[in-house]
């Protein structure tokens, strides 16, 4: 019988020396790491290891291991905020355990076991909570991460694994004083297609999109909007899910977002959004829009040349881009075949919808809005 992932078999290494945090003001996303991390490997005979928490420290690995040659990398991204009452809190933490499992699948990496991983994951997190910053709009960044490690160049499953969990303090994702986020939007590479990767959280849908990314920053944008397809269809919006809002003739506003047919990551945010839309009513409005105003959701394919043709007709009143690290972040230009499609920003570099989700949603998660146990 394999070992399960057994958290009552967790043994607590702590660093002898621990590290200065910097001042929350100065981070940039994911560069300094907390002081401990936790490890666990499995192999085919014994399943896995006794999880270990240990002082953060480089990997020995096999030169020939399958995540160098093969890709077998799956990761997750998490937040861990601090609440009014002092105690950590994580954001519907079982969605990204449930992803992370699915994720491992695709690649064919052995199963985790969400709800010890999750119990590991908490005691990690208390252990490192001095690292939280306390400021509104900071976390800490939590990134799960599993990896195939079986040391043989044969083209195959990897038979073993190392499951990892790192942390980071982290502030707004993108350097502040942007007046929203510019996009080129890209039908030439594409990310994802049907029946390929995108749905999953891989390592290896990132890499490449790096080098169109390089030639996005040239002309001057900061994220590529991807495209798919000769009807050029969003997909996502650099590493996030994309949103638009769409002015109804009932004076109602449409929240439009492509489907999930597996092009797409199943944002947490995504979805979390997509229910605080639902949930807009004069019972429980979001923060500044009318309550008596509905905003309809609709997962439904959007191309880019019915962008174009909503911006014209005056109709398409927001964009804005959603996923764990951004949180919420409004959209203020799309560059599309030499032209530009412009959005005018609010407050905040915000606008209507987009700011109302943004304070909603942190607010839940920073525990100063009880909303369904999200937080
Ligand atoms: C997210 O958290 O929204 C992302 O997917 C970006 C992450 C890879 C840093």
């Amino acid at each position: 019988v394999q070992a399960d992932m057994d958290p009552s078999k967790l043994t607590i290494k702590l660093a002898d020396k621990l590290k200065a945090i910097p001042e929350p003001e100065t981070l940039v996303f994911g560069q300094v790491m907390t002081d401990h991390m936790l490890v666990m490997n499995f192999d085919a005979e014994s399943g896995w290891s006794a999880p270990v928490i240990q002082p953060y420290q480089p990997l020995q690995l096999d030169p020939a291991s399958s995540c160098f040659q093969y890709c077998t990398n799956v990761f997750e991204g998490m937040k861990a905020y601090v609440g009014p009452d002092g105690e950590p809190r994580l954001f519907r933490p079982e969605l990204n355990m449930a992803r992370l499992q699915t994720s491992v699948g695709r690649v064919a990496l052995p199963p985790i076991n969400p709800e010890a991983l999750l119990v590991l994951l908490k005691k990690l997190v208390s252990i490192e909570k001095r690292w939280i910053p306390k400021l509104p709009g900071y976390s800490l960044y939590i990134r799960p991460t599993v990896i195939g490690t079986r040391a043989a160049l044969g083209v195959a499953a990897s038979t073993s694994s190392m499951l990892y969990v790192i942390l980071c303090p982290t502030g707004p994702y993108f350097p502040s004083g942007v007046s929203g986020i510019s996009l080129l939007a890209e039908s030439e590479s594409v990310r994802s297609w049907p029946g390929g990767t995108g749905g999953y959280k891989l390592g290896l849908n990132y890499a490449p999109c790096f080098a169109p990314q390089r030639i996005a920053a040239k002309l001057g944008y900061m994220q590529i909007l991807w495209l798919l397809g000769e009807d050029r269809r969003i997909t996502e919006a650099g590493a996030m899910n994309f949103f638009v809002v769409v002015k109804r003739d009932d004076g109602d506003l449409d929240v439009l977002t492509p489907p999930l047919d597996g092009t797409i990551l199943p944002g947490i945010t995504r979805a979390s959004v997509l229910a605080l839309c639902e949930a807009h009513s004069p019972a429980t409005p979001l923060p500044g829009l009318s309550p008596d105003l509905k905003l309809h959701i609709h997962e439904r394919t959007i191309t880019m040349p019915e962008v174009v043709q909503l911006h014209q007709s005056g109709r398409l009143t927001e964009a804005f881009c959603v996923g764990t690290a951004v949180i919420v972040a409004g959209v203020s230009r799309i560059g599309f075949e030499g032209k530009e499609v412009k959005f005018s920003m609010g407050s905040d570099n915000q606008q209507y919808v987009t700011a109302a989700l943004a304070n909603r949603l942190e607010a839940i998660q920073e525990g100063r809005f009880e909303w369904q146990g999200w937080s």
